[in-house]
């Protein structure tokens, strides 16, 4: 049975900073508030014709040249959002568009701020069965664009993002070793963006009422969070066949400082463990672990043969958690890189819309 290895990861964030001064302005809220309570000072803002399509592509894209694998190679595209460009086409096939990727397959996931936790698995299984051999998994989140910047409750939180990795099926042990998902949908009113789907379709009074933005019961979320962190981390540990000892690394979900420092405690686990770099990005919801395990290779906190775990919770309810053994990219360097492939995805792009509009103007069919 193939391991299913991260070969690849790159992140993207928008370059407009929300400090909490910013926000002070806004909502009756301030800097050091902000700071005590959730351990944030900034998050990034997509700015306009940045969406989740346009970040997931780049992190895309700087994946794949991490791994060396070009996007005619992918066989398996999932895309975790919570802000996808539209309910459908999926956000995942827009990427496999931006990026070229022919030969793949595209579909979102949501499990919210657990997404990432659930798409990997996903992905990993599938590789593990055999039944594909390259998976492109991306966290990209505009969650900036679902949050009421008068509710002080949620706009100090959240922030933009996209975190991609590439999987790669290889003989050689290690990677994807063990996983838990877990939901409870009775939990499902603490974080909520209630209208938009089939429930309550956009109306007058679904607009007036600000039912398009993300409604959150902060304390039952803080709650429900400090309960699962650290019980989902140790099953995904005993799954994996490790001790707890083992363990190097935690790459929590970054919503906030408190709930991290409750994970540790409950682990009974030394702060210097866990990757925290929610204070620059805020809460980036699924994307927030990719966002934080790229920063974590770039600092040398995860190299090859670290024994880690990526544990997530957030809006279903839902959590999860991964034990991972990084591996790096498996393959040589190769003389094409795919970031050249850029500009021919658009031109790809481009030539495939223009030959579909051709052949209805001229034999009224569509290719
Ligand atoms: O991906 C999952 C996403 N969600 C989460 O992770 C949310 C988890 N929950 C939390 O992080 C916390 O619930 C918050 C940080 C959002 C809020 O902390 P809290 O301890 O639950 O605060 P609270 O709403 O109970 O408010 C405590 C006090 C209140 O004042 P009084 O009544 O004690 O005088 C609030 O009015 O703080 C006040 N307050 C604020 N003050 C300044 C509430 N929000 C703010 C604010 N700025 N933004």
């Amino acid at each position: 049975m193939p391991y299913a290895h991260i070969t690849g990861w790159g992140m993207t964030v928008p370059r407009k900073i929300l400090t909490n001064d910013d926000l002070s302005k806004m909502v009756e809220t301030n800097d050091a508030w902000i700071r005590e309570m959730t351990g944030i000072r900034e998050r990034r803002i997509a700015a306009e014709g940045e969406t989740s399509a346009t970040l997931g592509a780049d992190a895309a894209f700087k994946a794949l040249s991490v791994a060396g694998v070009l996007p005619t190679e992918v066989d398996l595209i999932i895309c975790s959002t919570s802000s996808p460009e539209h309910i459908f086409p999926a956000t995942a096939c827009l990427i496999q568009d931006a990026i070229g990727a022919s030969n793949a397959g595209a579909f979102d996931l949501l499990a919210a701020c657990s997404g990432f936790i659930y798409a990997l698995n996903m992905a990993a299984q599938s590789i593990r069965t055999g039944s594909i051999k390259t998976a492109l998994v991306i966290g990209s989140e505009t969650l900036s664009r679902f949050t009421n910047y008068k509710d002080r409750n949620t706009c100090i939180l959240f922030g933009d993002g996209s975190g991609a990795f590439v999987l790669q099926a290889s003989e050689k042990p290690g990677g994807v070793m063990g996983s838990v998902m877990h939901s409870d949908g009775s939990g499902g009113d603490f974080l909520s963006l209630p209208a938009g789907g089939s429930r309550h379709p956009a109306s007058e009074v679904t607009l007036h009422t600000g039912m398009h933005f993300i409604h959150m019961d902060g304390k039952e979320v803080f709650r429900f969070a400090t309960r699962v962190m650290a019980q989902a981390t140790l099953e995904a540990v005993e799954k994996s066949g490790w001790k707890a000892e083992e363990l190097e690394l935690i790459v929590p979900h970054q919503a906030n400082r408190r709930i991290i420092e409750a994970a540790a405690r409950g682990l009974k686990m030394p702060m210097e463990k866990f990757v925290v770099n929610l204070d620059r990005y805020g809460n980036t919801s699924t994307a927030s672990i990719p966002i934080a395990v790229v920063e974590a290779v770039q600092t040398g906190r995860l190299k090859s043969g670290t024994k880690a775990v990526f544990v997530g919770f957030g809006a279903g309810l839902t959590w999860g958690a991964l034990a991972v053994e990084w591996s790096g990219p498996i393959q040589p360097e190769r003389a094409i890189r795919p970031e050249w492939y850029r500009p021919f995805a658009r031109l790809r792009s481009f030539v495939r819309r223009l030959l579909r509009l051709l052949e209805g103007l001229f034999f009224g069919r569509e290719l």
